[in-house]
C-alpha cells in the first residue's frame, strides 16, 4: 500500500485568482501550504477530503504522489502506486461515483499507457470517456514525475445547486471571489443586475447571512426561469429574488449597499445591440442606486471599455483581479474583476 507520508492534495484554481485562494485558505482552514504550483498549491494529505470541499474558491483537487522515479514506463511496470491512489479516492466517495475513466499523459498512446488504461478498464470495471468521473494524470514536473487523481468526480466549481448549465453562466468559484472582493460581509442589501442564472446570487446568499435582501434582475425570460429554479435548489427561496426588468428602463427597486455585475459581453448581448451604451446606461443606474460607502463589483472581458466609461464617473477603483479564461475552445480570455467604491467606504 502507498506510504500516505508522500502524499499530498493539490488544489486547483481559475488563473488569477491565487491570492483569493491564498486568503481564503487562510481565513477558513489550518492547511500548511508545502508547495505551489502553476495555478495550485499542494497541501499535506490529510484523511477527511470534506474539509477540502469548504473552499468555494478551488476548482478542483486532486491526490497527488511524486517522484522521480514516476514515470509512464515505471508505473506500467508498478501498476499498485496508481490502483492505491484510486482505491482512497473510492473510498471517500459513494460506490457507484465512477463510471468512466480518462488518463492525461504526454504521449498517450505509448505502448506503457496503453498498457496502463487496460489495467484500470480491468480493475476497477470503468470504460475510457472524454468527460470522465475518475480523472487522472500523470506529469513531469521540474525533475520528478507527477501522479493525480481527481478527488470528485465532479469539479469542486460545479455547485449541487445548478439546475443546468447556461451557456454564458458565471463559474461559481469566480462569483464567488468577486463577492469576496466586494467584502459582502460588512453589508445588508445586495442587487445583482444582468443576473442571468444568479450565480453571483446564490454564492452571495449560501456564503454570507448577513444579506437581508438579495435582488437581480434581467431581461431574458429563459435566465430568469432558470435562476428560479437554482435559487429553489440552493434553498434561498425566501432570501433572494429576480425580476424581469431591462436595465434601459432604470427599474426602480430602491437602493443596495452592494451592486455586482457578470456584465453582457459577446453571446450574452442583443445583436446590434451597442455594448459601450448600454455599459454607460449600467453605470448611471449605479450611480443612482448605490448607497454612500456602497461597493461595485463587476466582471467583463471588455473592461477597456468599461474602464473608459467608469472614470468619467464618481466610482473609484479599489482592487482589480485580472484573470485569465480558459474558453471552450480552449483558449484564454483575459477577464477583469474590479471592485469600485463610492464614497468613503465601510
Ligand atoms: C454574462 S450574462 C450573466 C450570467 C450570470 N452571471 C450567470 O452566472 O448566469 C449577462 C446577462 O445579461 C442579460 N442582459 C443583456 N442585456 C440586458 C439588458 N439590457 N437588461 C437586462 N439584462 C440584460 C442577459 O440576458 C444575460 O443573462
Amino acid at each position: 500500500m502507498t506510504d500516505k507520508e508522500n502524499l499530498k492534495l493539490k488544489l486547483a484554481y481559475v488563473p488569477g485568482l491565487r491570492g483569493v485562494v491564498l486568503s481564503e485558505i487562510k481565513n477558513k482552514t489550518n492547511f500548511e501550504i508545502v508547495g505551489e504550483d502553476k495555478d495550485a498549491f499542494y497541501i499535506e494529505y490529510m484523511d477527511n477530503f470534506e474539509e477540502v470541499k469548504i473552499l468555494k474558491t478551488v476548482s478542483r483537487a486532486y491526490l497527488v504522489d511524486r517522484s522521480a522515479n514516476y514515470n509512464p514506463f515505471y508505473i506500467s511496470n508498478h501498476k499498485s502506486i496508481l490502483s492505491d491512489l484510486i482505491k482512497i479516492v473510492k473510498s471517500h466517495n459513494e460506490a457507484n461515483s465512477f463510471k468512466s475513466f480518462k488518463i492525461n499523459c504526454a504521449g498517450s498512446d505509448s505502448k506503457e499507457i496503453l498498457e496502463i488504461k487496460e489495467y484500470i478498464r480491468h480493475e476497477f470495471a470503468v470504460g475510457e470517456k472524454d468527460e470522465a468521473d475518475l480523472k487522472i494524470y500523470i506529469a513531469k514536473k521540474d525533475e520528478a514525475w507527477e501522479v493525480g487523481i481527481q478527488i470528485t468526480s465532479r469539479p469542486l466549481s460545479l455547485r449541487e445547486y445548478k439546475v443546468r448549465n447556461m451557456s454564458g453562466a458565471m463559474d461559481p468559484t469566480i462569483a464567488y471571489s468577486l463577492n469576496y472582493l466586494c467584502e459582502l460581509e460588512k453589508y445588508e442589501t445586495y442587487l445583482n443586475v444582468f443576473s442571468g442564472s444568479a450565480t453571483l446570487m446564490i454564492e452571495a446568499g449560501l456564503n454570507y447571512d448577513n444579506l437581508e435582501k438579495i435582488i437581480g434582475f434581467d431581461n431574458n425570460k429563459e435566465h430568469l426561469s432558470l435562476s428560479v429554479q437554482n435559487i429553489k435548489k440552493a434553498g434561498l427561496i425566501k432570501k433572494a429574488n429576480v425580476k424581469e426588468f431591462d436595465v434601459k428602463d432604470q427599474p426602480d427597486l430602491g437602493s443596495f449597499d452592494v451592486i455586482t455585475s457578470d456584465l453582457p459581453f459577446g453571446m450574452s448581448i442583443s445583436k446590434g445591440e451597442d455594448l459601450e451604451s448600454l455599459y454607460k446606461t449600467f453605470i448611471e443606474y449605479c450611480e443612482k442606486h448605490l448607497n454612500e460607502g456602497g461597493r461595485l463589483g463587476v466582471y467583463t472581458s471588455q473592461f477597456k471599455i468599461f474602464e473608459s466609461l467608469i472614470s468619467r464617473s464618481n466610482f473609484k477603483l479599489e482592487k482589480e483581479v485580472k484573470i485569465d479564461l480558459i474558453t471552450n475552445e480552449n483558449e484564454y480570455l483575459p477577464v477583469k474583476i474590479m471592485v469600485f467604491g463610492l464614497g468613503n467606504l465601510k
